[in-house]
């Protein structure tokens, strides 16, 4: 094994630098696992990271990418073995600690996931936070009482990564869902992960002054924000739910409080950042069997590390499809 590996690199005395640098595997931060990573992802926060935006990386220098998959190749806690295959999302990479866009990280074994035996360590990176934050919002609707049954489920940003999963994943536990997008070119992507209609994104956003209309919908995924989120509030039916995952629209919700007093209608934050690992296997052991692999990997489009400069820009500018995996060895 070499000494060294190869990460990108960001400092920032003077200004914002991003370089490809080879690190010495000795200066890799305190852990008790070491990972020989072979994929990452791009999320939209990586491409926050990548583009020097405020918000994601809290110390300097760093290593960034926020999910990392891979094999211990040493390990000082009795639950992972040389060779085992294991995941990590969020838990501050990219943010205080070193991430995934590099050969090799060091981790605490609190962060660390074993991949389930039916999601291969590619496809544990087709998921990444994107998909565990999909799976969680899913999990957070079914336990405030969200059912199949009900009426339709509407996925704001279906076309990226979290709304993707989670249309997949809410189609195959037999909900009735309508994909928000502003891409009519990639209606026929989303109906085969299993969207049953779609809503232009500019009806969902579009300003009114009516602080409640028309119920219309059984539960809500949402990562736009916004005038989005505002909207949906207004249109939710009565006891239903809104797990409210992201910015990708903006972040400020400009509402009122009468869908929540009048129509109960609650709003889930979802992060996937901090999460105890108990609830990450358990979330890992659903995306094992709500999550079709096949749909998964259609999803899916590779890159190398070498092109993530590139691709940076474009999941900000809400151009990438669906989810991204980043093979760091090329
Ligand atoms: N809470 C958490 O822990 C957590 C975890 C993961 C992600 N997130 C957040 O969730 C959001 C989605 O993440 P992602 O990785 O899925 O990103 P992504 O792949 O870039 O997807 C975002 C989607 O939002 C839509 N969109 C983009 N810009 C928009 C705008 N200005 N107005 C309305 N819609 C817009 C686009 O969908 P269409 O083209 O289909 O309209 C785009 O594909 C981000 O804000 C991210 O930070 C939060």
């Amino acid at each position: 094994m070499s000494d060294t590996f190869r990460a990108i690199w960001i400092t920032n005395d003077g200004g914002f630098r991003a370089e490809f640098r080879d690190i010495p595997i000795r200066d890799l931060p305190e852990g008790e696992v070491l990972v020989r990573v072979q994929y990452s992802t791009l999320n939209y926060k990586d491409g926050l990271a990548l583009t020097g935006s405020p918000g994601v990386i809290r110390r300097y220098p760093m290593i960034p990418g926020i999910d990392l998959a891979g094999e211990v190749v040493q390990s000082s806690a009795p639950e992972f073995n040389r060779g085992d295959r294991v995941v990590v999302t969020g838990c501050g990479l990219s943010e205080t600690v070193w991430g995934g866009y590099a050969g090799m990280a060091r981790v605490k074994a609190a962060d660390v996931v074993p991949i389930p035996a039916g999601i291969s360590t590619k496809q544990a990176m087709a998921i990444g936070t994107a998909g565990f934050t999909a799976m969680q919002a899913v999990i957070a609707l079914e336990r405030n009482r969200t059912k199949p049954a009900g009426r339709d489920i509407v996925v704001t940003g279906a076309g990226g990564g979290v709304g993707s999963v989670a249309i997949a994943v809410l189609a195959k536990l037999g909900y009735r869902v309508v994909a928000s997008t502003g891409r009519r070119e990639i209606h026929d992507y989303l109906r085969e992960l299993g969207a049953a209609d779609f809503i232009d994104r500019t009806a969902l956003s579009a300003p009114s002054n009516k602080p409640m209309e028309a119920e219309r919908w059984g539960g809500a995924v949402d990562t736009v924000g916004g005038d989005t989120l505002a909207g949906l509030l207004r249109t939710m039916a009565h006891g239903s739910s809104i797990a409210v995952c992201g910015l990708a629209g903006g972040i400020a919700l400009k509402t009122t409080v009468f869908p929540l007093i009048l129509r109960a209608v609650n709003l889930l934050g979802i992060n996937s950042v901090l999460v105890h690992n108990t609830e990450r296997r358990e979330i890992w052991a659903r995306l094992e069997r709500d999550l079709d692999g096949a749909l998964l990997d259609r999803m899916t489009q590779e890159i190398g590390l070498s092109e993530i400069f590139e691709w940076a820009p474009k999941i900000l500018q809400g151009e990438v499809r669906g989810r991204t995996v980043v093979d760091v060895s090329r």
